[in-house]
């Protein structure tokens, strides 16, 4: 059975979950929002990092070389072609890192094994995100820290003149993944999960026509096949905004949360 991830990413494009994943991350603002969430972190030599939801590693090759080697950094994806892949980019680097396949919501190491545990752009995938940073505080150690980002589809700008049409496009956007207001619950489940100093970092992303079109066009395809909208629909809509681009015009911003928090020290 395939995981809430490839389905999305069927939507998103060909189905080709490695090159989506470095496509992703070779856009500015996903290197703004990363470089931003390491800002946040207290990250020194001989931490332990792990990374939920790792995709291809990149972060966790950034992580070790902060940790050095007395630490470690591992890699966690529900995914095994992703951690297959990870694992032999960064297999002659001479890194203390370690990919393995697992799911977010179910962490196989002992409680507060971490310094840092973070996830980016995973939650939104999740059916049961409280479940995802439960586990992730578990696995933190006293007074260390949980770092989540994740986008909030109901935060999303497009300039448009068709109102109406506009409403049906975001939420066919908003359908295309399991918990698309992921961005906007972060900091509730962080209450929930007792964590402290929670710090909110809000995050507005303009983005060019095309990434707006590759993250959109996908869902108003579902939506032309169960009826939600017509084929005229989405040809006024691609019309009137690839016009708006040509004459430099074009605006639309993904909205998305970083939020922070501390793990309790024991009391007891
Ligand atoms: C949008 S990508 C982000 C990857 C990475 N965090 C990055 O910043 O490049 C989402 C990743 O979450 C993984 N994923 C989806 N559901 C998951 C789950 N339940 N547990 C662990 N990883 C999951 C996917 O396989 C994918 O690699």
């Amino acid at each position: 059975m395939k995981n809430n991830f490839e389905i999305v990413n069927e939507i998103h494009s060909s189905g080709d979950v490695i090159r989506w994943l470095d496509a992703a991350d070779g856009l500015d603002f996903i290197q703004k929002c990363k470089e931003k969430m390491q800002s946040m972190c207290s990250i020194k030599k001989g931490d332990n990092v792990l990374d939920v939801g790792c995709g291809l590693g990149q972060e966790v090759e950034k992580f070790a070389g902060l940790v050095g080697t007395n630490g470690q950094v591992i890699g966690v994806d529900l995914s095994a072609e992703v951690i297959a892949e990870a694992r032999v980019r960064l297999s002659d680097k001479g890194l203390p890192v370690e990919f393995l396949t697992g799911s977010a919501d179910k962490l196989n190491f002992p409680d507060n094994r971490f310094d840092l545990v973070r996830a980016e752009r995973v939650l939104e995938y999740m059916s049961d995100p409280l479940g995802m940073v439960s586990e992730m505080v578990r696995v933190t150690r006293p007074g260390g820290e949980v770092l989540i980002f994740d986008f909030d589809y109901s935060g999303t700008v497009i300039d448009t003149s068709m109102t109406e049409l506009a409403g049906k496009v975001n939420s066919l956007m908003e359908q295309s993944v399991p918990n698309p207001r992921a961005g906007g619950s972060i900091f509730r489940h962080f209450r929930n999960a007792d964590l402290i100093d929670i710090q909110v970092e809000p995050q507005m992303f303009p983005v060019s026509y095309f990434v707006y079109k590759a993250m959109v066009d996908g869902g108003m395809k579902v939506g032309l096949r169960t009826g939600v909208i017509s084929q005229l629909e989405y040809d006024k809509w691609w019309k009137e905004l690839e016009g708006a681009n040509q004459r430099g015009c074009f605006f639309a911003v993904f909205s998305g949360l970083i939020v922070k928090g501390i793990k309790m020290a024991d009391t007891n």
